[in-house]
């Protein structure tokens, strides 16, 4: 079928269409890994896939005005899902059915997300790899910041103990929301608790130097501190706690860290001492602010 961005309708995605929605962000993420020559990541769970309907339907509820859906001849060919937070406009994804790509609908889909977010001063999006992506922020006004990310196995120095680590708990998400607001302009509201259902929380304090980092299976994924020495200590803390998925392995990527812009010397630091390789990865794309540091973001929250 060919889809041209006249047939097209968009519509608010609502969350009852988190079904075709989690179905379309599947064949999305398939097709992506056999065209960047990656691995094909193994096909979802049954767990994995209600986690991602969850998800959506839990999106579409609670920001309609950021849930996006383009329809062709009632076919779900295209989502793009944005949040508010403050000052802070983020894109969470944006996503074309394989067949429909390259036909208009991702830049119609980009720009009815982007309107929500219009008098927000500060914007940001995590590309994926993607060309066609990073020409869309780009044309959207976004400065586009390179980035590294760095993968492979760590070294068995990297497992030992960090002083003043542990595991955090819902007790610290206040502290947290406060610092990631004075790190990237915005709180985070209810984005934090479901981070921490989904991912293990390191903390570290020392004094009143704090840090904190979220891990998911081999990927740190979200991580900020006080001061780059305490985000050195927490970065390795968490690359400690990676606990890798047998893709993970099967892959190389026993432990991953990502978005290493320039801004994030600490964490490349941290990176090369613990034994990863370092690679090209996505532009972090931002609007109306400098990359925050020392911080990495999370690719769906920030
Ligand atoms: C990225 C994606 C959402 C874009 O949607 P799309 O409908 O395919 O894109 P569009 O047709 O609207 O626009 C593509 C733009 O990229 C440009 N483009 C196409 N191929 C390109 C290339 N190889 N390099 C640079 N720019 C390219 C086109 O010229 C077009 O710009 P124009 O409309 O100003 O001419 C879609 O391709 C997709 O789902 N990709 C896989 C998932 C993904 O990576 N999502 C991004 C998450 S951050």
């Amino acid at each position: 079928m060919t889809t041209t961005a006249t047939d097209l309708t968009l519509a608010p995605l609502r969350p009852d269409d988190a079904e075709a929605a989690s179905a379309l962000a599947e064949r999305v993420w398939r097709a992506y890994d056999v065209a960047h020559h990656r691995p094909v990541r193994p096909e979802a769970t049954a767990e994995e896939v209600a986690e991602s309907v969850e998800g959506f339907a839990r999106h579409a509820g609670r920001e309609p005005e950021g849930a996006h859906a383009a329809w062709d001849d009632g076919r779900l060919v295209g989502v793009a899902l944005a949040r508010r937070r403050e000052r802070l406009w983020g894109l969470s994804l944006l996503i074309v059915d394989p067949d429909a790509q390259g036909r208009g609908v991702g830049a119609r889909l980009l720009e009815a997300a982007l309107a929500g977010g219009a008098d927000a001063e500060l914007a940001m999006i995590v590309s994926s790899e993607d060309p066609r992506a990073m020409a869309r922020y780009r044309l959207a006004g976004f400065e586009l910041h390179p980035t590294l990310k760095a993968t492979g196995r760590l070294a068995e120095e990297a497992r030992a103990p960090v002083d003043g680590a542990r595991d955090g708990d819902a007790g610290d998400l206040g502290w947290i929301d406060e610092l990631g607001r004075s790190l990237r302009g915005a709180r985070y509201g209810p984005d934090l608790a479901e981070l921490a259902e989904r991912a293990r929380l390191v903390v570290v304090e020392r004094g009143g130097a704090r840090g904190w980092a979220f891990v998911r299976e081999a990927g740190v994924v979200q991580a900020g501190a006080t001061d780059p020495a305490t985000a050195r200590a927490v970065l390795r803390a968490a690359l400690a706690a990676t606990a890798p998925s047998e893709h993970d392995i099967a892959v190389g990527e026993e432990a991953r860290v990502r978005l290493l812009s320039a801004a994030q010397g600490w964490a490349v630091d941290v990176a090369i001492a613990a034994g990863l390789r370092l690679s090209p990865g996505p532009p972090l794309c931002l609007r109306g602010v400098a990359p925050p540091t020392p911080y990495l973001p999370h690719g769906l929250v920030f």
